[in-house]
């Protein structure tokens, strides 16, 4: 076989067989083929696209790059959650410890922020002490001894995934759905976990702007899940402005130990409870998500999914006084109000100006290696539908650069739509693929 050959075929629109697929990523991860010529085949896939029996020949040859883990020890089945990436999206710090405190255990390998999208292993690090960088040999005891681990991406895992994700970046490749769709489940079918639970975002704050866009991808990931033999399913849910209050790492780790305590966000705890319902069903610990739903409720009025999360933090060498007690957390110097313009009902947060405004004051990176400032951030007062009146705040910016911050006002000064009309905020989910029970 000659990579050449491959990629004129792909150019011209025939369909590549799985060992064909197998050969060039095998190849790539072992640098015998170049960057040029898979920059080459890429975007032949970008324009051509690729059919069903090659995007899972392509999540099963990504996956099977690195070592793929195995849980049958542990004779339960055992879950992991992903999320296509938002703002102020701290569901898995909520949902996860829920999940186990149930009884499924959770082995969760997460991201960290990419573009405007905070990312889980930012956030928990923003916990002093606490360490995702974990060993595989690690992760796997951990999940074994507490039931839930979350670890950073390893290159032990899905290296041949990096490599293609860093070369699709800079050759305008990035967009294309079975691209996205072999990247995101070839890291989930190497995780090892049998039941596998999706939260497809949508909206401002989405790398899937439309809900027709992010459907076909919840649908694409079910199938290459459940040919590769795994339970899953995929919830399209809402991103047009920032789930809960905050956005920022510290910021949002707050806001998770104060949904645990009961006291969070209705949009977190509801998102929480709905997803992690879907995710006891899955795992066959409930006989549909509407009684998971209600298991979980109960779990978090108990306080036990906060104690899960404390365990888990403390296992992971975390300092879980700044749970207790969470205004030892780093304050940020300048905190600085933005109004409301008019009185009237708020129509639109935009997700994506909080998100973007989160990275330009340090809570997010512009390039590999950048340092966090977990302090920093922005916290809502208010959500869509609420009724303001002229010069109420909005939202509080939480800055240790004056300038910066003051950049950061006049951007989020456009990020609020006010209007005469009430208007309902948009719902939490707008589908579930495949229709639930499956
Ligand atoms: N997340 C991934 O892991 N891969 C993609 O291609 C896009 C989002």
């Amino acid at each position: 076989m000659r990579a050449l050959d491959l990629i004129i075929k792909k150019r011209d629109g025939e369909s590549l067989s799985p060992e064909e697929i197998n050969y060039l990523i095998n190849s790539y991860n072992r640098g015998l083929i170049p960057d040029y010529q898979m920059a080459a085949l890429l975007m032949a896939v970008y324009f051509q696209g690729l059919n069903a029996s090659e995007t899972n020949a392509l999540t099963a040859a990504l996956a099977e790059s690195g070592e793929v883990l195995d849980f049958t020890s542990l004779e339960k089945i055992v879950s992991d959650k992903h999320s296509s990436g938002g703002v102020g999206d701290k569901i898995t710090l909520v949902m996860a410890p829920l999940v186990a405190a149930a009884g499924v255990p959770v082995a969760k390998i997460s991201g960290r922020g990419l573009g405007f999208t905070g990312g889980t292993i930012d956030k928990l690090e923003s916990i002093p002490g606490f360490s995702a960088e974990l060993s595989v040999e690690q992760f796997m005891a951990l999940v074994k001894e507490n039931d839930i681990a979350i670890m950073a991406q390893t290159e032990r895992l899905t290296p041949a995934d990096g490599k293609l994700y860093t070369l699709r970046d800079v050759t305008g490749t990035v967009e294309n759905i079975s691209l996205i769709a072999a990247s995101i489940m070839c890291k989930k079918i190497a995780a090892g976990a049998n039941a596998i639970l999706l939260d497809v975002k949508t909206g401002r704050g989405a790398f899937m702007q439309s809900k027709e866009d992010a459907l076909n991808l919840a649908e694409i990931m079910v199938r290459i899940g459940k040919d590769m033999g795994r339970r899953i399913v995929s919830v399209v849910t809402d991103m047009n402005q920032p789930l809960g209050y905050a956005v920022g790492n510290a910021l949002e780790i707050k806001e998770a130990v104060e949904t645990l305590s009961g006291e969070g966000p209705a949009d977190v705890e509801r998102l929480s409870i709905i997803l992690g319902g879907y995710m006891l069903a899955l795992a066959g610990k409930v006989r549909n998500a509407e009684e998971g739903q209600e298991e979980l409720l109960k779990l978090l009025k108990k306080g036990v999914g906060l104690q899960k999360f404390k365990q888990m933090v403390a296992s992971q060498g975390g300092n879980i006084d700044y749970l207790e007690d969470p205004s030892l957390f780093p304050r940020a110097k300048f905190l600085v109000e933005v109004h409301a313009p008019r009185e009237g009902y708020l129509r639109e947060i935009d997700a994506m100006r909080f998100g973007k405004v989160a990275v330009l004051l340090g809570g997010g990176r512009y390039y590999k290696g950048d340092e966090i400032d977990p302090s920093v951030g922005v916290v809502l007062k208010h959500k869509v539908g609420d009724k303001v009146k002229q010069g109420d705040t909005l939202a509080c910016i939480h800055g240790n650069d004056e300038k910066i911050v003051g950049v950061a006002h006049k951007d989020l000064v456009h990020a609020f739509t006010v209007g005469d009309e009430q208007v309902e905020p948009s719902p939490l989910v707008y589908g579930v693929v495949p229709p639930f029970p499956c």
